[in-house]
């Protein structure tokens, strides 16, 4: 009857990201429920394509289980595609026709997911604000990054953006506010009183936060030489985590009053330096097997001689009264050793040491992913007669704790999200603002320069070189106590 209170529109619906995680996402929603019922969803793109050949695209990552077959029959039955131009004000007219189809209820909300490259994003924007604006509800823009590449065209970005729509109908993803972790550090941090009396410079001496991966660019690599791993990890996701972890107390849980808090401490972010950061580039292991023997100029999509980063370590400084000289260790890398994603706060030495030097330094380890934990590093007698002493753990591991409990894909969250209207976990344009403004002048060094990264073996735990800085930057590694992921 044509009475659809929302429709999801995903812009590039032929595309990668499309096919890889907006559909999937929308189906898992679907699936189990979470979508306002009678949501329709409309692809637009380029291609000539029926829903049909859509669906076959995007069959091998939407993880069907035998039993949901009709259910995702069902799913697909409410998904329209149409072919247009991104620089036609026409095939958005036409559009908004095939929409309003879906509207004559009472009510009726649109929202735009942009899954495209951003040399398009101009045009379609433009076109959405003068064609296909709801006229019976609201209209939210889901946009991804790269927003910009430097403080310039980020703000040149931003400014287009305000011209057509009010912040509050701009959702500017960065899936990392959507992992469970993450959003585990506000309610950590305030609603716990053992944490927050020892967060501080009096009582930490580093932060680590820590992103990687055991894979090259696998192919992406034409993406990837644009930006670099400061721009595709550091700038966004870990800078959203040191934001998080570092900010003061919010007046309350309203998006505003936390984003007000994040821009703050971002604020008090000195601009890095390249005395600050330590960057690097993978090269094959010829030890290795399969990918592990290609480096990061043989992927084919690479330009030759590239001297873009794969790795990169940074030390951030805030400067306020709580965090005054302790390292903010931001760490970020492709064809690692590991997958692995945390937050590392180590605490600094007891003063008065009874022990003869034998404690090690508290940890506290808010660990993203894989596995989800939280645990903190201690020292405690040895167990039985002797009395030693030794590491040991504190541990809540999600696996064993919440072992029924199904953790949501970043990306269900925060589509969900945006669905509630709730801003919370997503990026704001002074937020965005501040975060290029602390990177710019070094990517801009390390582009003119030329700036050679240090080769590191696909693999391997990066350059040594790493190393150093973290040890003249208040982080102690012993090597002596290892915690054990019980997944
Ligand atoms: C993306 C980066 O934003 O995050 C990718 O562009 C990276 O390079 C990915 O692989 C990592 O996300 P996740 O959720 O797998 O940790």
């Amino acid at each position: 009857d044509g009475q659809y209170p929302h429709l999801f529109v995903i812009m590039g619906a032929s595309g990668d990201l499309a096919q890889k995680k907006i559909y999937p996402t929308l189906w898992w929603l679907f699936r189990d429920n979470l979508l306002p019922s009678e949501t329709v969803f409309y692809g637009y793109a380029r291609s000539k394509m029926t829903v049909d050949q859509l669906k076959k695209k995007c069959e091998s990552y939407m993880n069907v289980k035998p039993a949901e077959k009709e259910r995702y029959e069902e799913f697909w039955t409410l998904n329209h595609y149409m072919s247009g131009q991104y620089d036609s004000r026409t095939d958005f007219e036409h559009l908004n026709q095939e929409l309003s189809k879906f509207e004559r209820g009472p009510t009726a909300n649109r929202l735009f997911y942009l899954a495209l490259p951003p040399t398009v994003y101009e045009n379609v924007t433009v076109h959405i604000r003068n064609a296909c604006m709801g006229t019976k509800g609201w209209t939210r823009v889901i946009i991804e990054k790269p927003f910009g590449r430097d403080l310039e065209s980020s703000e040149k970005l931003s400014s287009h953006l305000a011209s057509l729509f009010k912040e509050s109908e701009i959702y500017r993803i960065d899936h990392y506010l959507g992992k469970e972790m993450v959003q585990n550090l506000m309610t950590l941090r305030f609603g716990n009183r053992i944490f927050n009396p020892t967060w501080n410079r009096d009582n930490i001496a580093s932060i680590q936060i820590s992103f990687k991966e055991p894979f090259g660019t696998q192919g992406r690599g034409g993406y990837f030489d644009e930006f670099g791993i400061i721009r595709d990890i550091m700038q966004n996701h870990l800078l959203q985590i040191l934001t998080l972890v570092a900010m003061e107390k919010p007046a309350s849980c309203q998006p505003d009053d936390i984003r007000n808090e994040k821009v703050k401490v971002l604020k008090s972010i000195q601009e890095l330096k390249l005395s600050d950061i330590v960057v690097g580039q993978y090269v094959g292991n010829p030890e290795g097997e399969g990918d592990a023997k290609l480096g990061y100029l043989d992927d084919p999509t690479v330009p030759k001689g590239s001297v873009t980063p794969t790795y990169a370590l940074a030390v951030l400084h805030i400067n306020n009264e709580r965090w005054d000289g302790v390292p903010f260790i931001l760490k970020c890398g492709k064809a690692l050793n590991e997958r692995k994603a945390e937050v590392r706060i180590q605490f600094r030495d007891v003063p008065g040491d009874i022990f003869d030097g034998k404690p090690k330094r508290n940890e506290l380890v808010i660990r993203v992913q894989p596995g989800e934990a939280l645990y903190v590093k201690l020292m405690v007698k040895t167990p039985g007669m002797a009395f030693d002493m030794e590491e040991t753990e504190l541990d809540l591991t999600y696996g064993s704790r919440y072992e029924h409990i199904k953790l949501p894909d970043a990306y269900e969250r925060l589509i969900l999200d945006v669905f509630c209207g709730s801003q919370m976990h997503f990026v704001r344009s002074d937020e965005l603002r501040e975060a290029w403004r602390i990177f710019t002048k070094i990517l801009h060094q390390i582009e003119n320069e030329k700036i050679k990264p240090i080769p590191y073996i696909y693999g391997s735990r990066g350059p040594k070189e790493a190393d150093q800085l973290l040890v003249n930057n208040n982080f102690t590694y012993t090597g002596s106590y290892k915690w054990k992921p019980k997944m």
